[in-house]
């Protein structure tokens, strides 16, 4: 695998690998590297043919600067990961080769109600910085697919929008959710749960999956409240928000038959650390 810091660099190799006509996959991320990233590369891997991953742990999209200084940095053991799967490229670079016109460099762009819902009414400013940094990275690495996770829904339709905003060639391809065998979402968060909060976290997923079985003849508002007091009686779990919303819009969804792609969405408090899950409850069916 071979390594950059400096944009330069990386896109002296890329200019190389794009005039042998070879095709560029991208999956960006912030390290501390598990299954559900690794899925994002083999999947990659099988559809272009040099893989760059970026490791980035980006200043602008934490509006809470514990979070940030807490956040896990496990370089050494994630470009163990990154070579078992055979990535080609790592890009990992520093805050002034990201950024350097400095951290204000804002995007122009309007993501409308696709940003203030959700995870952006929680977290004032995060969908800014990681717009700023997505289109930042595609700016430097220009790849014909990049791959990003379901796991962050709203990050997803984001980027979307800003595709189709910015007219850009490259392709979005979202994969699907890798879970750990209790079917809790893998985070890189999770390694900072408690013992007892781990324990406990798995209950997200299962209530999500019942929620899905319950959607076709209970009330929305009835089963986000059963949701709510189930997280809520957990110890130290306190559900931040849980929306039922159309796949595309993420604006809330009333009733089975409004819309033909449905996904649930929560964040949840776990002690000290957010967990953010979702789950499809309906896809274009008829
Ligand atoms: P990070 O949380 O490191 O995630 C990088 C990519 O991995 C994202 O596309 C995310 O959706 C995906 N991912 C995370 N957990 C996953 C799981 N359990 N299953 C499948 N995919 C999963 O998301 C970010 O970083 C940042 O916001 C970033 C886009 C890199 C911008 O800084």
């Amino acid at each position: 695998m071979l390594n950059f810091k400096k944009v330069e660099d990386l896109q002296q190799y890329l200019e190389d690998v794009k005039q042998k006509r070879r095709s560029i996959g991208f999956i960006p991320t912030m390290g501390a590297l598990h299954d559900g990233h690794l899925s994002l590369i083999k999947r990659a891997k099988e559809e272009t043919s040099c893989v760059v991953v970026c490791i980035f742990v980006n200043p602008t999209q934490f509006n809470d600067t514990a979070d940030l200084d807490k956040y896990p940095r496990t370089i050494a053991n994630d470009i163990l990961q990154l070579t078992s799967v055979e990535t080609d490229v790592l890009f990992f670079p520093d805050v002034e080769e990201v950024y350097p016109k400095g951290l204000n460099t804002k995007l122009e762009l309007d993501f409308g109600q696709l940003a203030t819902v959700m995870e952006g009414e929680f977290r004032p400013g995060h969908f800014d910085g990681m717009a700023q940094v997505v289109n930042r990275l595609l700016e430097i690495v220009k790849p014909n697919k990049l791959f990003m996770g379901q796991k962050d829904f709203q990050q997803a339709a984001i980027v979307r929008s800003m595709l189709k905003q910015t007219e850009s060639n490259t392709e979005l391809i979202i994969c699907p959710i890798v879970r750990e065998m209790d079917g809790l979402a893998m985070s890189s968060r999770n390694v900072r749960l408690t013992t007892e909060n781990r324990k406990n976290a798995p209950k997200i997923s299962k209530l999500l999956i019942e929620l899905g079985t319950k959607i076709k003849r209970e009330n929305f508002d009835k089963l986000k409240e059963e949701f709510a007091k189930e997280i809520n009686s957990l110890p130290e779990f306190k559900l931040e928000y849980i929306d039922i919303v159309d796949g595309i819009t993420l604006q809330s969804v009333d009733a089975y038959d409004d819309s033909d792609f449905i996904v649930v969405c929560i964040a949840t408090w776990a002690g000290k650390i957010r967990l953010i899950d979702n789950y499809i409850l309906k896809e274009n069916q008829d």
